[in-house]
């Protein structure tokens, strides 16, 4: 048995101690699974806001505290406090950087006042960047890999190849850098880079300038060791096409041996309706009875009408271009005079708001809406809808559809990213969605209808939910993956 490795997992959000979106979810699961396969990982994330720090176990540690990090022309300071992510599959200690003036608030991102970006967050993320270099000469553990997810930890690698080159703890590390979403690029001016520390001859076009700003994203595309994204369809996309590439197409398409697509997997002890605490009745694909009682369930919670012959559609989504739902907007007329129900959870693009708050308005019987996040009601719209719509624009990989099929909750999506990678056209017998591939109205009309045609033959659509509920998207082989990864990054240098 080879020696297990030290791996650092750098990202700006993970549950239970924040979420925005599937990156959240992934940070938990993944260094579980790296994990239980005998590496020891440890977890380094901001500590945003207030938390109920009895509640999630959060403990300071008294020698890291007061640590100075530079920030432009000043010293911010740094608490660094520990928890761990206990399962079954073991235990993940988890760091969290705390600093209030830069994450006294609980939205990580976005002020929650306006719903714009924090003007700081250039200082916020240089500062949690530098952090985390700086941390590690003080825990007295050296990792093998440090792996980075997204633009919010996209300095990192730049820091290892300049200012810290030198450090003995630093200098033998490999970086490795996920891309979860290629739209969300932490584009700032140049005098933001100022504030980073960073040497000026690393400002040019192979550096970290993209188009006269500085990109936090584009940073980590040139100096991380490897980039990988969450399935192999999108990293093929993002590097084939300014549309998914958002003009990072060309250095993608440089560096592309380096680039490797790896499906995100799913926690079924989380996303499991066998054993789900949060909803009201636990089924099986051989107890198909009950998830009509959690459908009954979601309904009454929705105060809506319950009838079986009567189709669910679920959405669990942010509410944002990259979603589709400016096709779902263009086929709600024809949506609603079919006979369904369609319930959505989401928070995002004040229109999207606005364009359900009226549909629900206007169809007070066939719609529920909870516009917010909730945990709760996102596991009880998986087991309590009969389809899940989700005709993104592009998705990386998208855990949802995924989850979806655990529940038995037929996915009808777009065939992009990893939603190509998952769901396939259920036809003869065959497959375990519906799927279409133009972003246009009618192609996501005609998926929808082919739904709730295959819905109204029983026998069929038992069958299709029973084949769905058996897939199975574990961690297991995609944490394997990323163990080769690293495994072939470390024998490159020796
Ligand atoms: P993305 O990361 O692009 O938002 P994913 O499908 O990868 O898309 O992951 C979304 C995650 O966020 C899922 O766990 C989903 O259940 C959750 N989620 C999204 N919106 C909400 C919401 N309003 N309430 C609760 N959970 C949500
Ligand atoms: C991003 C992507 C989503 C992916 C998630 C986790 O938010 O939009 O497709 O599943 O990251 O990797």
């Amino acid at each position: 048995m080879p020696k297990g490795l030290n791996i650092l997992f750098c990202t700006s959000e993970v549950t239970p101690y924040s979420k925005t979106g599937g990156l959240a979810d992934v940070s938990n699961s993944l260094p579980q699974e790296l994990n239980a396969l005998g590496h020891a990982v440890r977890i380094i994330t901001p500590k945003y806001g207030p938390l109920d720090e009895r509640k999630l176990r959060i403990y300071e540690i008294k020698r890291l505290t007061g640590i100075e990090v530079p920030v432009g022309d000043r010293i911010a300071i740094c608490n660094i406090k520990s928890s761990f992510i206990v399962s079954p599959k073991g235990k993940v200690q988890v760091f969290l950087i705390e600093n209030d003036e830069f994450f006294g608030q609980t939205s990580p991102y976005v002020d929650a006042k306006s719903g714009k970006d924090y003007p700081s967050n250039d200082e916020r993320f240089i500062f949690y960047n530098r952090a985390v270099v700086q941390v590690l000469g003080l825990l007295g553990w050296q990792p093998d890999i440090i792996h980075c997810n997204d633009w919010q930890t996209g300095l990192i690698p730049a820091y290892i190849k300049t200012i810290h080159s030198k450090d003995p703890l630093l200098n033998s590390v490999k970086s490795v850098f996920t891309i979860h979403n290629l739209a969300f690029q932490g584009l700032f001016p140049h005098k933001s880079f100022l504030k980073s520390g960073l040497p000026d001859n690393i400002y040019n076009e192979n550096g970290v300038e993209y188009y006269d700003q500085f990109s936090f994203l584009k940073t980590a595309l040139n100096f991380s060791d490897i980039i990988t994204t969450v399935s192999e369809k999108y990293a093929q996309e993002i590097s084939a096409s300014h549309e998914y590439g958002y003009g990072f197409e060309g250095i993608l398409k440089k560096r592309k041996k380096d680039l490797y697509g790896i499906l995100n997997g799913v926690d079924y002890t989380v996303w499991n309706p066998e054993k789900d605490k949060l909803i009201p009745f636990r089924y099986s694909s051989k107890e198909l009875p009950l998830k009509r009682e959690n459908k009954k369930a979601l309904l009454k919670h929705f105060e809506l009408d319950y009838d079986a012959e009567v189709p669910v559609l679920g959405v669990i989504s942010r509410l944002t271009d990259q979603k589709g739902f400016d096709l779902v907007e263009a086929i709600l007329k024809d949506l609603m005079s079919e006979n369904i129900q369609l319930i959505i959870l989401g928070t995002g693009d004040k229109t999207y708001q606005k364009i359900f708050e009226n549909l629900k308005k206007k169809n007070p019987k066939k719609v529920g809406l909870h516009l917010g996040f909730s945990e709760e009601l996102a596991h009880l719209i998986e087991a309590g809808s009969d389809i899940f719509l989700m005709p993104s624009k592009y998705e990386p990989c998208g855990l949802n559809q995924m989850y979806s099929l655990r529940y038995g909750t037929i996915p009808v999506v777009r065939a992009t990213g990893g939603l190509a990678d998952t769901i396939s056209e259920y036809k003869n017998g065959k497959g375990n969605g519906f799927v279409f591939e133009k972003y246009e109205p009618a192609a996501l009309l005609n998926a929808v209808r082919r739904a709730l045609k295959l819905f109204k033959n029983r026998e069929e659509w038992i069958k299709l939910v029973r084949q769905a509920m058996a897939y199975d998207f574990s961690w297991e082989v995609s944490a394997k993956k990323y163990v080769e990864l690293y495994r072939s990054l470390i024998k490159k240098e020796k």
